[in-house]
C-alpha cells in the first residue's frame, strides 16, 4: 500500500479508538436508577441506565467534569461543571435523574479546582483550591453554602452525613503520610485521625457515625479495610464472614462500601488486575480491570475493561454470579486484530528496585519491531490491564507498548508508591530506561526503534528521558508536560503548590536538577510537544520556553497546541483524537523511515 493510503487508514483506526467510550458507574439514585458517567457522545456526560432497557439516556446538557456517587434515596445526582474551558475552575451543580432538570448548588462561591465532592441525598460537600487557599465547604441545594475549614491544598472530601464530613489527605504536612479528617457539623471543629503517624489511610465512607476506610497502617505496605467508630474512638479491621479477599491478599482497594444490610464489597487491586468481593467472598468478574462499581439490592454493577477491550457495564447477580452486560463496547475486527498479546513481567532496575511492566504487543509490528516505552502520569497512578486510548492506539498503529510502572507508581504498595517522593525524575528515570533495554533483550523493541511518548507526568518523563538519557531513543512525544517545575510552582493554585511540595519531599531546591529545561542542551532525539492551550495543572507557558531554547540550539522538534482546553483532554475525544493523530504522524515519519537525516 502507498504511505498515504496506509496512514489514511490507520488515521481512521485512530478515530475508533479515540472514540470508543469510557463509562463510570456513578451508583444507584431513587427507584433503582442506575447513574453513569460517559463519553458516549464524545464529551463527558451523566447518563441515567434502566438496567431492565439497556439505553443510556442523558441528563445533562453541557459537559460535567467530577460525579458524586448518587444516593439510593434521591433522585438528584450531584457533580461538578467546567466553568473556564478547560482551566478546572469548577461550580457544583444538581440534575434530577427524571427531568434533567438542572440547578446551581452554591452559586455564590467562585469557580474553584474540586478534587473531593460527596453527596447524601440531601447535603452536598466537597474540597476545592483557588489560586489563595484550599477548603472544605459544605451546601444544601437551595439554601446556600459555607465554608466548613481551611485545608492545606491537597485534601479529599470522599463522605457526609447529617453529623459529619470526612475526608483524607496530608494532614500533617508529612509527605510521607496521609491522615484522615473529620469535620463535626455539630462544632464545625476538624480532627484528625490516624491510626498510627506515618501511615497511609484514604477514602473515607460514612454509615452513622462509623467510617470505613482503608489503611497500610499494620504492615506499613499493604492497604486493609478497616471501620473506626468517631463516637466511640474505636477501631476495627474489617471482619468478614468468607476468606477469599485475604487469599486474594490485596495491595490496594479501587473502591468499597456497605451494601444495605451492612455487609462491606470491595474491588480489590494485585498487579494490576482486580476482583469483586462481597463479605470477603469472590463475585466473578471477567480478568481484567473493575474501575468503578456500585452494590445495590442484590446486583453489582461495574465497570470492566482490559488492555485488549474497552471499558463495558455489566450487572452481576451476587447469588447467581451471572453477568449481563448493560452497556457494550465493541471493536471493529480490524482494530481488534492488531491488538496483541498482553504480558506482565517484573524487570530489575537500578538499586535491585523491581519495576512492574505491563506490555501491550502490537499483531501489526515484526518482533523485535518498533516500540514505544510509555510512562503513565500521576506520577501516583499506574498502567494495569485497563483499557488505555493512547496504549491502544500505539498498538494499532504498529508499535509494541511497553509500560513500566515506574517507582512511585501505585498498585504495588506504600513502600514503592513513595519511593519517588523527594526524588521526581531521579530513580523513577532510571526504572524507565531499565524497562526500555529490557524490552531490547526479550525480543520485543528493536533496539533502532525505541520512542517514548507519555503524558502529564509522563510527559516529563518524555522530556526527562530524552535530555538525560539522549541515547537510548529514536524519538519521543511528550503530551502536556513538565519542562520547568520552579515555573509551573509559581504559576499554580494552592491544590498544585501543595502536591508539588509533597512530591519534592520538601526539597524544593531540587526544582532545577529535575526540570527537562536545564538539559535541553542534552537532548539528541527529535521531540514532538503536544501541550492543551488552557492547562492549569501542566500549564503551556513553561513549554514554550522549553521550544524557545530548542529553536536556540538547532534542536529537531514540532510544537503542536490544542486549542481552548485544558488538561484532561480524555474527557473530550476530539481533542484527545487530535493528540493521537499529532503523535502518528510524528512517529511514522521517525519511525519507520530506515534511516535519519
Ligand atoms: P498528571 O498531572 O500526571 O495528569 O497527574 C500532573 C500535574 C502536575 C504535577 C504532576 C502531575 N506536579 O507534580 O505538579
Amino acid at each position: 500500500m502507498a504511505v498515504g493510503a496506509r496512514v489514511l487508514r490507520e488515521l481512521a483506526l485512530l478515530e475508533e479508538v479515540a472514540f470508543a467510550p469510557s463509562h463510570v458507574v456513578v451508583g444507584v439514585a431513587a427507584r433503582g436508577t442506575l447513574v453513569v458517567g460517559s463519553t458516549a457522545e464524545g464529551h463527558y456526560h451523566l447518563y441515567a441506565l434502566d438496567p431492565s432497557q439497556k439505553v443510556l439516556r442523558r441528563l445533562t446538557r453541557q459537559p460535567v467534569h467530577l460525579l458524586a456517587r448518587a444516593h439510593p434515596a434521591s433522585q438528584t445526582v450531584v457533580f461538578t461543571r467546567d466553568v473556564s474551558m478547560g482551566r478546572e475552575l469548577s461550580k457544583v451543580f444538581s440534575a434530577d435523574v427524571k427531568s434533567g432538570m438542572e440547578a446551581e448548588v452554591a452559586p455564590d462561591v467562585e469557580p474553584q479546582r474540586i478534587a473531593g465532592l460527596a453527596f447524601d441525598g440531601k447535603r452536598v460537600a466537597w474540597s476545592g483550591a483557588t489560586r489563595e487557599y484550599a477548603a472544605a465547604f459544605l451546601a444544601e441545594p437551595g439554601k446556600g453554602a459555607e465554608e466548613l475549614a481551611r485545608l492545606s491544598g491537597r485534601e479529599f472530601v470522599t463522605d457526609v452525613n447529617e453529623k459529619y464530613v470526612v475526608g483524607f489527605g496530608s494532614l500533617r504536612g508529612d509527605p510521607f503520610s496521609m491522615e484522615l479528617f473529620i469535620i463535626d457539623l455539630s462544632s464545625r471543629e476538624l480532627h484528625v485521625f490516624t491510626p498510627r503517624e506515618g501511615s497511609t489511610n484514604v477514602a473515607p465512607k460514612l454509615r452513622g457515625d462509623t467510617v470505613l476506610f482503608s489503611s497500610d497502617y499494620a504492615d506499613g505496605d499493604k492497604m486493609r479495610l478497616y471501620t473506626y467508630s468517631i463516637e466511640e474512638g474505636t477501631l476495627r479491621e474489617v471482619d468478614l464472614t468468607y476468606r477469599d479477599m485475604e487469599r486474594f491478599d490485596p495491595t490496594e482497594f479501587v473502591d468499597y462500601g456497605w451494601t444495605e444490610d451492612g455487609r462491606v464489597w470491595a474491588v480489590a487491586k494485585r498487579n494490576g488486575r482486580t476482583k469483586l468481593f462481597v463479605d470477603g467472598r469472590e463475585v466473578p468478574t471477567p480478568p481484567g480491570f473493575i474501575s468503578s462499581a456500585e452494590v445495590h439490592e442484590g446486583a453489582a454493577y461495574v465497570v470492566h475493561s482490559s488492555l485488549r477491550s474497552p471499558p463495558r457495564v455489566l450487572s452481576i447477580d451476587l447469588e447467581t454470579g451471572e453477568s449481563r452486560i448493560l452497556v457494550d463496547n465493541r471493536l471493529s475486527d480490524e482494530v481488534s486484530r492488531r491488538l496483541g498479546d498482553v504480558r506482565f513481567a517484573v524487570v530489575e532496575s537500578s538499586g535491585g528496585v523491581k519495576v512492574p511492566v505491563f506490555v501491550l504487543e502490537s499483531r501489526v509490528a515484526t518482533k523485535p519491531g518498533p516500540a514505544v516505552i510509555y510512562p503513565h502520569g500521576g506520577p501516583w497512578s499506574e498502567v494495569a490491564d485497563s483499557w488505555s486510548p493512547m496504549i491502544a492506539s500505539l498498538a494499532v498503529l504498529g508499535y509494541h507498548v511497553v509500560a513500566p510502572n515506574f517507582r512511585g507508581s501505585t498498585g504495588y504498595g506504600q513502600k514503592y508508591r513513595k519511593m519517588d517522593i523527594g526524588d521526581p525524575g531521579g530513580g523513577d528515570l532510571q526504572d524507565v530506561v531499565s524497562a526500555a533495554l529490557w524490552a531490547v533483550e526479550q525480543g520485543i523493541a528493536e533496539r533502532e526503534k525505541l520512542a517514548i511518548l507519555g503524558y502529564s507526568y509522563g510527559g516529563f518523563m518524555t522530556l526527562t528521558a530524552l535530555t538525560r538519557a539522549p541515547d537510548i531513543w529514536r524519538c519521543g512525544v511528550a503530551g502536556a508536560a513538565i519542562a520547568d517545575w520552579r515555573e509551573q510552582y509559581e504559576l499554580a493554585d494552592a491544590y498544585f503548590r501543595r502536591f508539588t511540595e509533597i512530591l519534592f519531599g520538601g526539597k524544593l531546591e531540587l526544582m532545577e536538577e529535575r526540570s527537562p529545561i536545564t538539559y535541553v542542551e542534552s537532548l539528541k532525539a527529535p521531540v514532538c510537544i503536544i501541550h492543551p492551550q488552557n492547562d492549569t495543572r501542566t500549564p503551556l507557558r513553561p513549554i514554550m520556553r522549553f521550544a524557545s531554547k530548542l529553536m536556540e540550539h538547532g534542536k529537531l522538534f514540532e510544537l503542536h497546541v490544542i486549542p481552548g482546553v485544558g488538561h484532561a483532554i480524555s474527557l473530550d475525544r476530539r481533542s484527545l483524537l487530535q493528540f493521537l493523530v499529532y503523535a502518528a504522524l510524528f512517529l511514522e515519519r521517525e519511525m519507520r523511515a530506515e534511516s535519519r537525516g
